[in-house]
């Protein structure tokens, strides 16, 4: 078994903590490769409700330990108060290790990120506000500070000097705001390099490492396919890969290591931020969707756009990621509808796309192709095996299959750990 990667095959949102949370007791490291703080998961244990940014959610577990890979941009003030929010209710995160090549989220890029938004206006992207974009984009001109800087305040101090003159600029010049001061910056930092120096490691030696001794290792995506900056909806995307092959680079392990890749479908649509949404539902089952299913963001409190189901995300989802396998989350949410619908494809000026269309274009502009299917307006909270499932919910699943072209492992029907079914 050993490498299991779970990504989000929508645009996040998709119940993913749920599901790493579950599988989490069969491994012995769980792994975080991309995004930041603008994640969140949320975990039910018991009757407490844990909510996660940073840390992977297998800290619950005392046996795994947990990784936050290189690919992962750190807000190291979040990730202190998430550590401290756990210690307090007597979880410990003595095992969480934080690579040394991770990037810093540094005060310059929430200013920007909420700065550039404004400016953008009605094209704005919709972003959480936690300066990713601007993070990544540092990462990528190589003007990026990394938790490693931290570990030498002198050469931390020196870096930072020469990027804060042109941040200054831009902050003062472009945006009119007030410059900011390098010596708070180096002395809010050199406190937050104290407290995380215990976790800081070499992580991807740790990862590999565990990897030849057939130790499980589960790498757990953040956000969802059609949010990858190559792949997704851009611009309207996030500014990293939450695919399965972002796994590989963001944790530092081969391809060859992948054995399993499971995606995270839920059993409609939803989408938070701007940009294109073909099945999205401005009505009553919209509503219906986003009050049964709670879909408030768990980072940002924003109300969630809902749709129908989109088989068409799913088989791209299928084909850019390898998928081996799909847990459909919150199929009890849809026990409110009569008819249910599904998208199986796109039509757009009298053609009709099975794919998910190359030019962003149709993707706006689309009209979606629904199959209508009949509901089957029973609870479906207190039900453990697949075969007691209402025969009209084993017949969505069944065509969920069948469209996507991917086995179903497990379904979930409530927010609980037990609430969960699997399928042989
Ligand atoms: P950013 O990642 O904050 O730059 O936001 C870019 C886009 O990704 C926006 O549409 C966000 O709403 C979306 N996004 C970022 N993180 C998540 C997430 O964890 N779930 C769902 N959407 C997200």
């Amino acid at each position: 078994m050993p490498g299991i990667v779970l990504i989000g095959t929508q645009w996040g949102d998709e119940g993913k903590g749920k599901i790493t949370d579950l599988l989490a007791d069969q491994m012995d490291i769980v792994v975080r490769y991309q995004g930041g703080d603008n994640a969140g998961h949320t975990v039910i244990d018991g009757s407490q409700e844990f909510r996660f940014h940073l840390i992977p959610s297998g800290i619950l577990y005392p046996h795994i330990a947990c990784v936050i890979g290189n690919g992962v941009v750190i807000n190291p003030k979040v990730l202190i108060e998430e550590l401290d929010g756990l210690e307090s209710r007597g979880v410990s995160t003595d095992k969480l290790l934080i690579s040394c090549n991770a990037h810093l989220v540094m005060p310059y890029h929430l200013i920007l990120d909420g700065a550039r938004e404004l400016k953008l206006g009605k094209s704005k992207i919709g972003t959480t506000h936690k300066g990713i974009g601007p993070a990544y984009a540092d990462k990528t001109s190589r003007t990026g500070l990394r938790i490693q800087d931290m570990l030498d305040m002198k050469i931390f101090k020196k870096k930072l000097e020469i990027v804060l003159k042109e941040k200054n600029e831009i902050l003062t010049k472009i945006y009119d705001f007030e410059p900011l001061d390098l010596d708070k910056i180096v002395t809010d930092y050199t406190g937050y390099a104290k407290r995380l120096e215990k976790h800081i490691a070499d992580t991807s030696l740790v990862v590999n490492k565990a990897l030849d001794e057939s130790k499980n290792v589960f790498f757990e995506g953040a956000q969802g396919t059609l949010l990858d900056i190559d792949h997704g909806t851009y611009p309207f995307v996030t500014s990293s890969s939450p695919l399965s092959g972002g796994a590989c680079v963001g944790v530092g392990v081969g391809p060859k290591r992948i054995d399993r890749v499971i995606g995270v479908v839920k059993a409609y649509i939803t989408r938070v931020g701007s940009g294109p949404f073909p099945t999205e539902l401005d009505d009553e089952v919209g509503n219906t969707m986003r009050e049964k299913g709670g879909e408030y963001g768990t980072t940002t409190g924003r109300p969630r756009r809902c749709g129908w189901f989109d088989a068409v995300i799913l088989r791209y989802a299928n084909m850019i990621n390898g998928l081996t396998e799909i847990a459909v989350t919150k199929l009890d949410v849809l026990s409110q509808f009569e008819k249910i619908k599904i998208c199986v494809g796109y039509e757009h000026k009298g053609k009709v796309y099975d794919n998910f269309p190359p030019h962003q274009t149709i993707v706006h502009k689309c009209k979606p192709v629904y199959e209508e299917v009949g509901g089957w307006m029973e609870g479906l909270n207190n039900i453990t095996n697949y075969d007691d499932l209402p025969k009209a919910a084993q017949e969505y699943l069944a065509r969920i299959e069948e469209l996507g072209g991917v086995p179903i492992k497990m379904v979930s029907v409530g927010p609980k750990r037990r609430q969960i079914i699997f399928k042989s």
